[in-house]
């Protein structure tokens, strides 16, 4: 199934958010902990001169019902773009910028356990209504990019592999991700590993054979050359989501290289 065939209009947010999002699972913990580390590291170390750009301005790449990417961001943007294709999931997103649910609060919590997260002492809703922008758009689509980026921060969590079952779209969209970024930009992206797919509420959703190699091999002409390219393998706890066999994430840099074929 390819991604314009799949049903996201029917992509039941509620039903996403209390199965995923309403606790805090621990294999999102660990992704927290990665996570935070690396954008944490990397801000101590680029205060000054975030990938050359000021403002820094991240964006979540397939946001869908997820926010704590947008909050992993959300210390040193001032501006942060959700890009989301269904639009269940873009409703979802509006109702949150307001004043966000407080199921959210718990993944806050667990980012501020690093202390770059910490020297941040702001209230996160308000900042979150400030600099949130909710923006219908397609990964695959590549004028997004060209009109509205680059961005200095970026994150695209379980996007590329749960929308196709197509690996030539698979890589087109961790592409299409990784142009959206500034030379320099960090990053960090979570993948389901060997999904054969999912379902939401009363649909079923594509996903992309993909493991480690594949995840790797999409990355590496993106960011392989900066600065290294780390994967990390999470082991599944038991049947949390159905049908896969572990999570993959993968974090690094943008690297800097301009002759990068369009196509790949
Ligand atoms: C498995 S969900 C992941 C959602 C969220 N990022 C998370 O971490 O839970 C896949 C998301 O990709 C979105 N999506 C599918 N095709 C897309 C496309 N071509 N461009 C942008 N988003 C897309 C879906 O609507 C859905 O929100």
């Amino acid at each position: 199934m390819r991604n314009a065939q799949a049903p996201w209009s029917g992509f039941d947010s509620r039903a996403y958010v209390n199965a995923n999002y309403l606790e805090l699972h621990d294999e999102d913990a660990e992704i927290i902990s990665i996570m935070r580390d690396h954008f944490g590291d990397y801000f101590r170390e680029h205060h000054q001169d975030p990938v050359d750009q000021d403002p820094v301005i991240g964006i979540d790449m397939g946001a869908g019902a997820n926010l704590y990417p947008a909050l992993a961001m959300l210390p040193w943007c001032k501006e942060i773009t959700l890009v989301e294709r269904s639009s269940r999931n873009l409703g979802y997103l509006e109702s949150q910028l307001e004043s966000y649910d407080e199921n959210w609060d718990q993944f806050w919590v667990t980012l501020r356990e690093n202390p770059e997260y910490r020297a941040y002492d702001g209230d996160p809703r308000e900042k979150f209504r400030e600099v949130v922008h909710v923006v219908p758009g397609d990964l695959l689509d590549l004028d997004l990019v060209a009109e509205r980026g680059p961005w200095s921060v970026g994150t695209m969590f379980f996007v590329a592999e749960s929308m196709t079952t197509e690996r030539e779209e698979f890589d087109r969209g961790v592409a299409s991700f990784m142009r959206a970024l500034a030379p320099g930009a960090p990053f960090f992206a979570a993948f389901m590993e060997h999904s054969e797919g999912y379902r939401v509420g009363d649909e079923f959703f594509p996903a992309c054979d993909v493991g480690e190699s594949e995840v790797y091999e999409s990355l590496e002409p993106f960011a392989g050359k900066i600065d290294t390219l780390r994967l990390k393998r999470l082991k599944a706890p038991g049947n949390l989501r159905e049908g896969y066999s572990g999570m993959i994430v993968a974090y690094g840099r943008r690297n800097l290289d301009s002759d990068i074929p369009v196509d790949r």
